[in-house]
């Protein structure tokens, strides 16, 4: 493969900003380079396969979106992109590693749904992806069965304690996959909101006749998503079981989380762009049905009580690890309409894989975040998080080649006819307009995209087989 050189640009990391060449040789980043620095520096342009001009822009780690739900089956439907459509679409994002879910529902073994879901991505994928696999059905067998998938590289799970008869878990359960995490180094993800309390309250809005889908995020009030957190944290101390909250939308959760953290707990906290920007008022309480476009769970908060900006904080003072996007599409034809007369039935979910390193630097812009926090919960913490690093989430020789440019003189408008490529018949973030843009995007050092035009193909992607998390406190 070719060598390249990214010059005059600056690098990004976790840790600070460099004016630096990069040099690529194949498929790994081999050098940085100080430009004109060294009698190397100075003639390796010449002598490189290719130059991308980087000059007045940023060089970046490939984004790393922990939480994907390609072709997720939910709610009598499946979420709307394909492996093959979704990770084409996080490319021209920028980001350049997924995370996705395998799942396991009641009766099914884990092994057999890892398998299914190796299937489904194989060849299909624009860019590198992974497993976390989700733990429907907590048994003898599915506990021992994480020993063998943490050898195959899933070495993280997720428990519900949501969504009873589907996916949830109780609190016996969630101990004893804790235990087993706590005895291997997996990482425990939750989805946490009290999904007994909140089925009940669904109920009795149903009966009152509040059907719209306003009622989804009245219906799961931050009181039983700060429960729910609250619980797990504590289960996981019992347990000694390192813990990841996923979504988490609420204010009061995330005090929780940095409450437990103050004194020492193995806990994160991940947050997406949805719960930074929308709200319950605007978004969910949107006339009619246009409401459920943005049906997801953890629901989007109230604006009015301050939530948006307190997870902004939250992402500054470190207590945010990461930023994911949660990408759940489904169409409104066919999909989210099947909960037209009744919100419950509304498929849970919000599209954005696309968009998110956008969204977060538009927080570097109104300067909610520096650029380094940008990079830092968009590729690095994550890739640490999830066992990929130093592999993915930064730029240093020995990384792959998951580079992106980044321009803070471009532009991007976000729309379902403007940028979008994501399979879904509108956008959670229609309108959005991002003072940025994202210019190159190399993945294993290929060029897989390149000013809004996509150059790689659908099997570019590969298993990334990960290592136990280096998740510390
Ligand atoms: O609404 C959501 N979040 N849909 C995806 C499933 C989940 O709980 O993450
Ligand atoms: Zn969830
Ligand atoms: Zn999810």
């Amino acid at each position: 493969m070719a060598t390249i050189l990214i010059s005059g640009g600056t690098v990004i990391s976790a840790t600070g900003r460099q004016l630096i060449d990069v040099l690529i040789d194949g498929e790994t980043i081999v050098a940085l380079i100080e430009p004109g620095s060294s009698t190397l520096g100075t003639d390796l342009a010449g002598n490189v396969d290719k130059v991308i001009d980087a000059t007045g822009k940023y060089v970046i780690p490939g984004g790393v979106d922990a939480h994907t739900h390609m072709q997720m089956p939910f709610g009598g439907t499946t979420a709307s992109d394909t492996f093959e459509t979704g990770t084409r679409a996080a490319a021209f994002g920028g980001t350049t590693t997924i995370v996705d879910f395998a799942i396991q529902t009641p009766g099914q073994r884990l092994q057999e749904t890892l398998a299914q879901w190796h299937e489904k991505a194989a060849g299909n994928c624009a860019i590198d992806y992974g497993f976390h696999q989700i733990i429907g059905d907590v048994n003898d067998e599915s506990i021992s069965a994480m020993g063998e998938l943490i050898t195959e590289g899933v070495t993280s799970f997720k428990l519900f304690m949501a969504y009873p008869g589907v996916y949830y878990s109780n609190d016996g359960q969630i101990l004893r996959a804790m235990q087993k995490s706590a005895a291997t180094g997996a990482l425990m993800m939750m989805h946490a909101e009290n999904g007994i309390a909140i089925d009940e309250l669904v109920s009795q809005h149903l009966k009152r006749g509040e059907t719209s889908p306003y009622y989804h995020g009245v219906s799961r009030p931050w009181q039983l998503e700060e429960e729910a957190t609250h619980r797990a944290i504590m289960l996981a101390d019992v347990t000694g079981a390192p813990l990841y909250v996923v979504h988490v939308s609420a204010r009061q959760a995330l005090e929780q989380i940095a409450t437990a953290r103050g004194r020492g707990a193995n806990v994160f906290a991940e947050t997406c762009p949805q719960y930074l920007y929308l709200s319950l008022e605007e978004q969910l309480g949107a006339p009619g049905f246009e409401g459920a476009k943005w049906v997801c769970s953890t629901p989007l908060r109230s604006r009015a009580e301050g939530h948006q900006d307190e997870l902004w904080k939250f992402i500054r003072t470190g207590d945010v690890a990461g930023v994911a996007t949660d990408h759940c599409p489904f169409c409104m034809v066919d999909q989210k309409e099947l909960g037209i007369s009744d919100f419950s039935k509304i498929p849970n979910g919000i599209g954005g894989v696309e968009h998110r390193l956008d969204l977060m630097y538009q927080g570097v812009v109104d300067g909610k975040i520096t650029l380094e926090r940008w990079v830092e919960v968009c590729a690095t913490t994550p890739a640490r998080m999830f066992g990929m690093y130093p592999r993915k989430g930064v730029i240093s020789p020995g990384a792959d080649a998951d580079v992106v440019v980044y321009d803070p003189n471009g532009h991007t408008s976000i729309g379902v006819e403007k940028t979008h490529h994501m399979n879904m018949d509108y956008s959670a973030w229609e309108g959005f307009e991002i003072d940025g843009a994202v210019d190159t995007v190399l993945s294993r050092g290929k060029k897989i995209v390149e000013r809004r035009t996509y150059l790689g193909s659908r099997a570019d992607g590969r298993f990334v087989r990960r290592e136990l998390s280096q998740n510390l406190i």
